[in-house]
């Protein structure tokens, strides 16, 4: 069954400039919680035990967020305080936390290449951390698709639609709906104009990938901007065998601009934060 997660974490933040210039973006707080808990929060709750972060320079609050800090829980031992670390404790004891550089920045497909040293030879999951996902009627979004994993056995990515105007920012998929908001895909493009998107089904950041996915981008060349996408080799497995997409219950925030990040930050003040969630 699928153990691992892998969250790519190495990249720049420049739509969040100046706030990212010296601290991860996956460390931005949505109200009192970075957005990277959040994201291995839904990981640990869809039954992944093992945390695998592709980081860069400039990251390594994201290794100490993850770690005990001796001097500051002693402090605020016995205190109405201690209960903000609980939630943070509970992952450091009940996950693994590994974590690789991604010396080069070359896009989202050369950074979960540079993961496979973490997974191995077994099928994961994907979260980017900065598009956060909530569904508070159910099952996360991972979880859902780990359900969908266990009945279909291979690569899955997560969808929704977005107006058409709005292609150009994401991976677009076209496909023959084979049951309720589930698709097998045979048309991919990373950020197609409006007028060459094959429709307005848009990639969002879950996905779970099966390992022949790391020969695969090994094989992609470089794609739209310069990078290696996991589009391009998505599509290959696509045309080789069968990818998915799935159009998940609940709510994505866009949390690298300030338009999604302030939604998110009412929203979770509102449904989360204000109700000791
Ligand atoms: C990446 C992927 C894109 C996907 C998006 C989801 O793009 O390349 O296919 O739709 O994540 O957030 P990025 O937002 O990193 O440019």
């Amino acid at each position: 069954m699928i153990r691992k997660c892998l969250f790519p974490a190495a990249g720049y933040g420049t739509r969040f400039l100046p706030a990212t210039k010296a601290m991860p973006k996956e460390m931005l707080p949505i109200v009192n919680k970075p957005l990277i808990e959040y994201a291995v929060e839904e990981a640990r709750d869809a039954g992944l035990q093992h945390m695998a972060i592709v980081t860069g320079r400039g990251k390594r609050a994201l290794e100490d967020h993850f770690d005990i800090s001796y001097e500051l829980e002693h402090q605020i031992r016995g205190t109405e305080k201690e209960k903000f670390l609980a939630g943070t404790r509970d992952l450091i004891d009940t996950c693994t936390f590994s974590y690789t550089r991604q010396v080069e920045m070359k896009g989202l497909g050369h950074a979960i290449l540079s993961g496979r040293p973490l997974i191995g030879d077994e099928p994961f999951a994907v979260v980017l951390a900065d598009d956060l996902c909530l569904n508070l009627e159910g099952d996360g979004v991972l979880a859902q698709m780990i359900q969908l994993y266990k009945k279909f056995r291979c690569s899955i990515v997560a969808i929704q639609e977005v107006p058409r105007d709005q292609t150009h920012k994401y991976g677009v998929i076209a496909g023959e709906q084979i049951s309720d908001g589930i698709y097998r895909v045979n048309s991919m493009v990373e950020k197609p104009s409006p007028q060459d998107a094959p429709s307005n089904l848009a990639i969002i950041g879950r996905y779970i990938l099966t390992p022949d996915i790391f020969d695969l981008i090994a094989d992609t060349q470089p794609g739209k901007g310069g990078e290696i996408q996991i589009t391009d080799a998505l599509m290959k497995q696509a045309q080789n065998g069968c990818v998915l997409a799935y159009k998940f219950k609940g709510m994505r925030f866009d949390c690298g601009g300030a338009e999604g990040y302030l939604e998110a930050t009412n929203f979770c003040y509102e449904h989360l934060y204000l109700k000791g969630r």
